[in-house]
């Protein structure tokens, strides 16, 4: 994507989130895997916006470590509101004469499209200000975006001071803004106080501007779930189905079937191949990798680093992390497989454990392609089973067992059998 040129961003993170209730600063609340805060940088970071400006407050240490140096970190001394932390990054935008994104840290779900829309719009009209709204079934809580009788964007006021009539508006602020910048710090001096909740409110630099006879455009998404705000723990869930089935809406693009998004989370880091399915009830976490024709679930949990090749079935209540599973290999019920390396065309029994963990190292299981595992084997790592070794059912393959190829293990301590 092109970089946008002559465009600071300044995106505002100093409020407590005090609705969480939480000792978490808000932004630091994760979205599928993700705290808010990243999902805004990650939203600007390819727009090229320079300089991209976070303003923290409340435990803004933390904030900033989020941010990760993707940003400069400019700290509001006190929350005194929206006007008074953008006020607080001006000094380190001095001497700029380009546009200024404002954005929340606390609307996780704007998508880029979206964002390039408005700056489009703001550039084609030439305007002082251009914001970012939503028709929301239920805009309560939301500032509303007033019209005149000409359709043009008046003011916006917050939902503590609307008039009887103008609650029913449902156009709402999103809380994304491009400005011309020279204009916006202009406003800014001018804002007073909110009498109802004692804040500098942002949302009036656009009846300023207005007054003096500068324009206000406005770009509607149509989609609903951009204009989410969170606020709440409750708002934070709705925003966590929401990031979620866009995740799996990308897998589901990409030719793998899903038969139950309600009950499925993959991390957006995963790679999954074609006409693979995934059932109900399946966890798949960090950059796991699943090839082609694979069938995960019901009832499965992937942990990071596992990789399956193409055609492997994992069934319903097995964990497998770290491990590295060969073509064809079936592991169907009740099993845990942790820092293995399994081959191709491997039969893993109901109930088949890896013993990985000795209380201070994590070690390695090896079982080979063609392998039989009985079903309720243990195998306490480490050890390996040679080529279309067996193991009989229960039997617990002790440390350091090595099982030749072709041959036969049972009972407990594993006895070698002959070939
Ligand atoms: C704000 C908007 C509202 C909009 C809604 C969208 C204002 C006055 N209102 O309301 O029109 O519909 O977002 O979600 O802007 N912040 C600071 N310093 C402060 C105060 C706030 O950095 O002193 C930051 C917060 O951390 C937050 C953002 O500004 O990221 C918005 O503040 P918040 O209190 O959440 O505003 P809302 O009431 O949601
Ligand atoms: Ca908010």
């Amino acid at each position: 994507m092109a970089k946008v040129k002559n465009t600071a961003c300044i995106i505002l993170a100093a409020g407590k989130g005090t609705r969480m209730r939480s000792s978490l600063p808000k932004v630091l609340h994760k979205i599928c895997g993700k705290t808010m805060i990243e999902h805004v940088l990650k939203l600007a970071e390819p727009f090229g916006f320079k300089p991209t400006i976070v303003v923290t407050g409340y435990k803004g240490k933390d904030v900033a470590k989020a941010a990760k140096g993707a940003a400069k970190i400019i700290n509001q001394k006190k929350q005194l509101g929206s006007a008074d932390a953008v006020m607080s990054a001006e000094a380190a935008i001095s001497k700029f004469s380009g546009d200024v994104i404002v954005m929340y840290g606390d609307i996780p779900l704007i998508r880029r499209e979206t964002l390039k829309q408005v700056l489009l719009r703001h550039k084609a009209k030439g305007a002082a200000c251009t914001l970012l709204t939503a028709k929301l079934r239920d805009p309560s809580g939301y500032g509303r975006v007033l019209r005149d009788e000409n359709n043009e964007v008046v003011s916006i006021i917050e939902e503590t001071d609307l008039s009887f009539n103008d609650r029913a508006v449902n156009e709402t602020n999103v809380g994304a803004y491009c400005f011309d910048g020279k204009a916006l710090f202009e406003a800014l001096k001018e804002v007073k106080i909110n009498k109802n909740k004692k804040e500098y409110y942002l949302t009036d630099v656009i009846s300023i501007l207005k007054n003096k006879g500068l324009k206000i455009e406005a770009f509607s998404t149509k989609n609903e779930d951009e204009g989410m705000g969170i606020n709440s723990r409750g708002e934070l869930a709705a925003a966590e189905r929401v990031a979620r089935s866009r995740v799996l809406e990308k897998f589901m693009d990409h030719g793998v079937t899903i038969e139950d998004p309600s009950t499925t989370y993959i991390d957006p880091g995963c790679v999954i191949g074609a006409d693979t399915l995934i059932r109900p009830f399946t966890m798949i976490e960090e950059n796991v990798k699943i090839g082609q024709n694979c069938a995960v679930g019901p009832f499965a949990r992937l942990r990071a680093g596992t990789r399956l090749s193409d055609g492997v079935e994992v069934g319903n209540f097995v964990e497998v992390a770290r491990s590295y599973v060969g073509g064809g290999t079936k592991i169907k019920h009740h099993s845990y497989i942790g820092d293995s390396v399994i081959g191709k065309d491997v039969n893993v029994g109901a109930g088949t454990i890896t013993a990985n963990y000795d209380g201070k190292n994590k070690n390695k299981t090896i079982i080979k392609d063609g392998a039989f595992i009985g079903s309720g084997t243990i195998l306490v790592a480490p050890v390996t089973v040679g080529k279309k070794a067996v193991t009989g059912a229960g039997a617990v393959l002790t440390r350091k067992t090595k099982v030749p190829d072709s041959s036969v293990i049972v009972g407990i301590p594993g006895r070698i059998l002959k070939k």
